[in-house]
């Protein structure tokens, strides 16, 4: 039964599904090439040189070493867009679908796509190295960067992510697979000491890491926050350099997670190449003291070097070494792309009556009122749409913390059923606005932030999109420096939309002075509160700091002046703090009347219901699942009135549903991206089919979701429920979710009609029995059959997505890796295929099997 880990190892992941691989110059032998001039400049830097180079130079960058041709390297985060060094909205990036979003296309040649749409967006920003993507898993529904990872299936997990970090490295640029490993919630997440048994840490959490390094060999690997089993990540000698290195063969570079490492010594021993940010960090001039005190080997600082320059080789950052891409990829339409793999993501996951697409209803009574309160006559013939929702029309495209990105246009809900269907078709009510805190102030404000010195005069000044200042290292307005810089005033005025009582406060640490209209609202100084975080001032909770009854189209002077406290500096010199607005509430009985008595004379009512950055974001988990505000209550006013009703579910992962079986349909878009509106409009319309399949099962309530556990006792977090997370989980505990994993509808119908499995394949032929083309994931699972191994009752071994025209049959060949027959023995340290007879199920979802075949091992 056992077999040596060599000889498993060429047969490990096979069946992740091919795509094409970029033509490389063959003249160039450049993996030789690189290593020389690796070797060469190596063999010419000095200790202090190399320590340095092994320490960030401020936020996002290396330094420079001129002596060698060393460009300063650039990281940025990542995933679904490239923020670059500036952290403002005045740096605009593609935004993409969340990740959440990506793994429901279960495509990894779209996910290579977009990949390399990501690289050529690095590339136009200076960026060398995409600190992305997050493979850790969705352990529990509550992790708060749930919308940022892929999905609770390893397996997905892996081919999704080997497919994004191979469209990146096809336009030449490095990657950093994150966070290295168990970093599945946020809570404590610096200190929490995550135990996890051999088993499941290699099954479960370990197992899309090395799919990524088999199959995409990626350049960078980022080491996480959290301990795994009594030690830090950042100083994981057996993680790093016995599984990563030793076992996989990793050639990359592994960087900290951001402020993560936390020793010198330890650190370097443990396999950590770089420690992010800097300049103060536990490398540079304390690695050089380290080394020369003798208690730091100098060939283990060579080593890390030597990764280093071998990134800076391969994405051509080292003058003499061949870049791995001397020529990117086809230019790409970002907004296309963004548009496409939005639709691909979306999952019908109702569809009552064949509501969706949208046919032609009732004649409007009424004429068609837009979000800003003016009328478009409506045409005699056109279904009409009633509209409904705050994301609808202030579109919520991604998730919070530092997978944010900027981009230059958004298209909500809104925007893309109004250019979709015809004038005077679309009402929109505003019916629930789940935001109950100030945010940065953006509609109807034009502001820009002034700096100044000790006397008060300017030293410069920046633009600002929104009220927000993020200014990191050396991301400072030109003429400004952190030594000279003692305020920073956010002024310029604004116009509201809506008259009455506006409140407006801060975010961040220092003193302020809140000017609103000529009167003050706030003169003082805010400290820190019991947060433990230190990005907590960042992206923290916003102060409520006073009204002002403003009237709507009116405009008026607003300022806020922020003077830096060094008692509270951040960890990292950066100016952070924002303006935060919110308008007046009208009263939601009344709004939520509204929006059902507009989608009473509609043909079709639409709402759609989300989560928020204070729901979903980074630096803690979530509390529940339900839906935040009145939009459960508007949903069920709505679906009351109208029988065809549509729910929009603008969530980045889990959210209960209590309404689901009252409405007609329910389209779930996670968060889609700058081109979200216009997906919408392509999927509502039947344009496009919604593609998605859900990558994470979907509780009906938390109370039944089998693992939940995000918050450490005494430091510790255990996973107690070993390999059983996800479908497995629900399975064992005979539990019954909302919606299962795999689970998506289309546009059309397939019949399953043959199925013939080997231990390397199974072969499907299906057929498109609808009127429609479509798209269909085959999804194989295997069910052993009297188990000696306490495996789960059954798990996904591998997928492919067909096309067919309707009544086109077609054939599929979806590969079996070996590893879907393998469990780690613990005792023995090694993968054992276990042997015996297995059920291979070709199936819609994991609930919605086709076909089964029989196989003995
Ligand atoms: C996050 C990383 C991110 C880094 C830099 C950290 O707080 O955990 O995912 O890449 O910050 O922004």
């Amino acid at each position: 039964m056992r077999e040596t880990q060599k000889a498993q190892k060429a047969q490990r992941n096979q069946g992740v599904p091919e795509v094409p691989e970029t033509v490389a110059d063959p003249d160039l032998d450049p993996d030789t090439a690189r290593e020389r001039a690796v070797d060469a400049a190596l063999a010419s830097l000095d200790l202090d040189a190399k320590t340095r180079l092994l320490a960030g130079r401020d936020m996002w960058s290396l330094p420079a070493l001129p002596e060698i041709g060393l460009a300063p390297l650039v990281m940025s985060d990542g995933p679904v867009g490239v923020r670059g060094v500036r952290w403002t909205a005045d740096d605009p990036s593609v935004a993409l679908p969340s990740p959440t979003a990506l793994a429901a296309t279960w495509d990894p040649a779209l996910a290579r796509r977009a990949g390399r749409l990501l690289a050529q967006e690095a590339r136009r920003k200076g960026v060398h190295v995409l600190l992305a993507p997050t493979v850790n898993l969705h352990r529990s529904p509550l992790g708060g960067r749930h919308f940022e990872a892929h999905s609770e299936d390893p397996y997905l997990t892996g081919a999704l992510a080997t497919g994004y970090v191979q469209g990146i490295q096809d336009g030449g640029v490095g990657t950093t697979v994150k966070h290295f490993v168990a970093n599945d919630a946020e809570t404590d997440r610096f200190t929490v000491d995550n135990r996890v048994a051999a088993r499941p840490l290699r099954e479960l959490y370990l197992a899309p890491f090395e799919a990524v390094v088999e199959n995409a060999h990626p350049w960078g690997i980022m080491t996480a926050y959290n301990q795994v089993n009594g030690t830090t990540m950042t100083e994981h000698r057996y993680l790093v350099q016995d599984v990563l290195r030793g076992e996989w063969g990793f050639d990359g570079v592994n960087v900290s997670d951001w402020m993560a490492a936390r020793t010198t010594k330890a650190a370097l021993e443990g396999g950590l190449d770089l420690a992010m940010p800097g300049p103060r960090t536990v490398y540079g001039p304390a690695l050089a003291a380290a080394v020369r005190a003798g208690e730091v080997a100098e060939s283990a600082v060579d080593a890390a070097v030597r990764n280093v320059l071998r990134l800076a080789a391969r994405v051509g950052a080292l003058d003499g070494a061949p870049p791995v891409v001397t020529t990117p990829p086809a230019p790409i339409d970002g907004d296309a792309l963004a548009r496409e793999i939005a639709h691909r993501g979306f999952v019908l996951l109702r569809n009552e009556s064949h509501v969706l697409p949208l046919g032609t209803g009732p004649l409007p009574s009424t004429d068609g009122t837009t979000p800003d309160g003016t009328t478009t006559p409506a045409t005699p013939t056109t279904p009409t749409v009633a509209l409904s929702g705050a994301a609808a029309r202030d579109a919520r495209v991604l998730g919070g913390g530092s997978a944010q990105v900027f981009p230059d246009h958004v298209v909500s809900p809104y925007d893309g059923l109004a250019a979709a269907l015809p004038a005077g078709a679309l009402t929109f009510s505003l019916g629930a606005d789940p935001t109950e805190e100030l945010a940065p102030a953006g509609t109807g404000f034009t502001l820009r932030a002034v700096c100044r010195d000790t006397s008060g005069t300017v030293l410069g000044t920046g633009s600002l999109p929104i009220g927000q200042v993020q200014w990191m290292g050396a991301d400072l307005p030109a003429g400004v420096t952190h030594d000279t810089l003692a305020s920073v005033e956010i002024t310029g005025t604004f116009t509201p939309r809506e008259s009455g009582p506006h409140a407006f406060g801060t975010r961040g640490l220092g003193g302020f002075v809140l000017t609103v209209d000529g009167r003050v609202l706030f003169d003082g100084t805010q400290g820190p509160g019991t947060e433990t975080d230190p990005f907590e001032a960042f992206f923290g909770a916003p102060t409520e700091r006073g009204t002002a009854e403003l009237t709507a189209g009116q405009t008026v002077e607003v300022s806020l002046r922020h003077t830096p406290a060094p008692e509270f500096a951040p960890p990292l010199p950066a100016v952070v703090f924002s303006l935060v607005h919110l308008p007046p509430r009208r009263d939601p009985d009344e709004l939520i009347a509204e929006a059902a008595e507009a989608a009473r004379g509609a043909g079709t009512a639409v709402v759609v219901v989300a989560t928020t950055e204070r729901v979903e974001s980074e630096g803690f988990d979530r509390t529940g699942l339900a839906l935040p505000g009145r939009q459960d209550d508007l949903v069920r006013a709505v679906a009351a009135a109208n029988p065809r009703t549509v729910v929009v579910v603008n969530a980045g992962s889990p959210v209960e549903m209590p309404w689901r079986d009252e409405v007609a349909a329910i389209l779930l878009t996670w968060f889609p991206g700058q081109e979200g509106g216009a997906a919408l409009a392509d999927v509502l319309t039947g344009a496009a089919e919604p593609g998605g399949r859900l990558p994470t099962t979907w509780p009906a309530a938390l109370a039944d979701a089998p693992v939940t556990e995000v918050t450490p006792t005494d430091g510790t977090l255990d996973y107690t429920e070993g390999v059983f997370i996800g479908y497995r989980a629900w399975d064992r505990a005979g539990a019954v979710p909302a919606y299962p994993f795999g689970h998506g509808l289309g546009y059309t119908t397939w019949s399953y009609d043959s199925l013939v499995a080997t231990p390397d394949s199974a072969l499907v032929r299906l057929t498109n029995t609808g009127t429609r083309p479509g798209r269909e994931v085959v999804q194989i699972y295997l069910v052993p059959v009297h188990d000696p191994a306490e495996r789960p009752a059954r798990w996904l071994a591998g997928f492919a997505s067909v096309t067919a025209d309707a009544g086109e049959s077609v054939e599929v060949t979806v590969e079996l890796p070996r590893r879907a027959f393998e469990i780690w023995d613990e005792k023995e340290g090694g993968w054992t295929r276990v042997d015996g007879t297995y059920r291979v199920v070709a199936a819609h979802s994991l609930d919605d099997p086709r076909l089964g075949a029989t196989l003995d091992l």
